[in-house]
């Protein structure tokens, strides 16, 4: 009989696990503890933007006309253990407040729920951000909690999806890594992911700590590569360089290769920073923490374009004060096709060019209604024109294609002065400077 299967946690990972599952053929029934989020996704509506998920939401939750009704959602630990086979949990991990350490509390408060409901034989698969070491723990847990004690298994199969492609990055991950104890969780774990699998995707299997430590150690990679090349951007513009076409020179290197060598105002979101900084707590508890001190400089490198894109619009304002100044920014969210605005760059050279005084007015595409939430004292304006309309110098702070293809000229026309600062080295200078606009960008010569 073909393998029940729930998902524990429906944000970005877990919804979009949850799918996925559905839509791999599986009977899924998905929970979470917030009851808003379960009605929405009882509706098939998806409570972030994230391109394609919630018409995949739509073609399986049980109830919506022409769905397979392969998904399901509730609220009730014990229906979620009588009903699956395997447990995918999917809650987050953030920062723990005032420290770099992961916080681990709705991990743990996933497992002590559903532990004590599991009377059958089951596969318990974390696939949450954790510290290594986490998976150890929690297995013992499991195991002492569980009714059925030792049949209660652990699995760790860490989740690499990226915001904006969540639903092709599910669909075909580039590998499937599964740390297991057993034959048995393996091939169970083979089972689910036979589809992927099928079609190419590698499938490493592995033991509890090397499972976790590739998810974290991949984040730090490519924090480390962008923090690179925004390091050579600092020395770009001490020696006049230009770091875009270093980037593409360095690119056609295959050992180094191009992506993730996009200089500009650096990493946000709700991963890379805050697991580098939970990467280095734990190899500090580990003792292990010279191995890691280079993320601290990884950290301070990102940091520090924020605060070099302030200071190239203080300077190309005059080198003065921002009181008085209309300040555009376009561009809100850490990356485009996405609405989150946790640890966003662009919010925050925003907030912080605000908080100098300035005026400053900000659009984005899809996270305009989070940003208000996080920063209800910017400027908010519908469009890009409108955020424009008058002011002493725009903003190009997230990439989105909408920026891209916005027309320097009729833009050219409702600013009070034609001067761009390109955040995300994204524009094409050449077509903004033939509308006369002074363009300038991170790591590049002026003119
Ligand atoms: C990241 C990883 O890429 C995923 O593999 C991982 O699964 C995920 O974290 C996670 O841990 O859940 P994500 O946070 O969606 O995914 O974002 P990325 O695409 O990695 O971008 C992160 C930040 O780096 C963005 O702010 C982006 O603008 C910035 N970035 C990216 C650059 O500044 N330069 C680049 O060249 C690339």
């Amino acid at each position: 009989m073909a393998l029940k299967i729930t998902v524990i946690g429906t944000g970005y990972l877990g919804a979009t696990h949850a799918a996925a599952m559905a839509e791999l053929g599986f009977e899924v029934l998905g929970l979470d503890v917030v009851p808003e989020k379960i009605e929405m996704l009882q509706r098939g509506e998806v409570p972030m933007y994230e391109p394609g998920l919630e018409e995949l939401l739509r073609k399986h939750v049980a109830g919506i006309e022409g769905s397979s009704g392969r998904l399901r959602f509730t609220m009730d630990f014990a229906e979620v253990a009588a009903f699956g086979d395997v447990h995918f949990v999917c809650v987050n991990t953030p920062q723990k407040h005032g420290e770099y350490a992961c916080d681990m509390s709705y991990v743990d408060s996933a497992f002590a729920q559903l532990a004590p409901h599991l009377t059958r034989p089951a596969l318990v698969v974390g696939k949450s951000t954790v510290p290594v070491g986490s998976a150890d723990r929690l297995a013992r847990e499991l195991a002492a909690a569980a009714p059925v004690g030792a049949d209660a298994e652990l699995a760790w199969n860490p989740e690499f999806l990226r915001e904006g492609l969540a639903v092709q990055d599910t669909l075909h991950p580039d590998r499937i890594v599964v740390g297991v104890r057993s034959t048995h969780a393996e091939k169970l774990l083979r089972e689910v992911y036979a589809g992927p699998v099928g079609e190419g995707s590698p499938f490493v299997v592995t033991d509890f700590p090397t499972a976790e430590l590739v998810k974290t150690s991949a984040n730090s990679f490519l924090a480390t590569k962008i923090s690179f090349i925004n390091a050579m951007a600092e020395v770009c513009e001490a020696a006049g360089g230009d770091v875009v076409k270093l980037a593409e020179a360095l690119g056609y290197d295959d050992r180094i290769g191009k992506k993730f060598l996009r200089a500009g105002i650096g990493f946000g979101g709700g991963c890379l920073p805050k697991d580098i900084r939970a990467f280095m707590a734990r190899a500090g508890e580990l003792g292990a923490d010279q191995a890691l001190t280079f993320l601290r400089e990884i950290d301070s490198i990102n940091m520090r374009r924020r605060g070099q894109m302030v200071e190239m619009a203080r300077e190309a304002l005059g080198g003065g004060s921002f009181l008085g100044k209309r300040v555009a920014v376009l561009g809100a969210t850490f990356k485009p096709d996405s609405d989150d605005v946790r640890d966003s760059p662009a919010l925050n050279v925003a907030g912080q060019i605000h908080l100098q005084g300035g005026q400053v007015t900000v659009y984005d595409p899809k996270g305009m209604a989070n940003a208000r939430r996080l920063f209800p004292t910017l400027g908010y304006a519908e469009t890009a024109v409108e955020a424009v309309r008058g002011a002493d110098v725009v903003l190009h702070l997230t990439e989105w294609r909408e920026f891209r293809e916005l027309d320097p000229e009729a833009l050219g026309e409702v600013a009070s002065n034609r001067l761009i600062l390109d955040g995300r080295n994204a524009l094409d200078p050449g077509v903004w400077r033939a509308a006369s606009w002074t363009y300038r960008a991170m790591g590049r010569p002026s003119a």
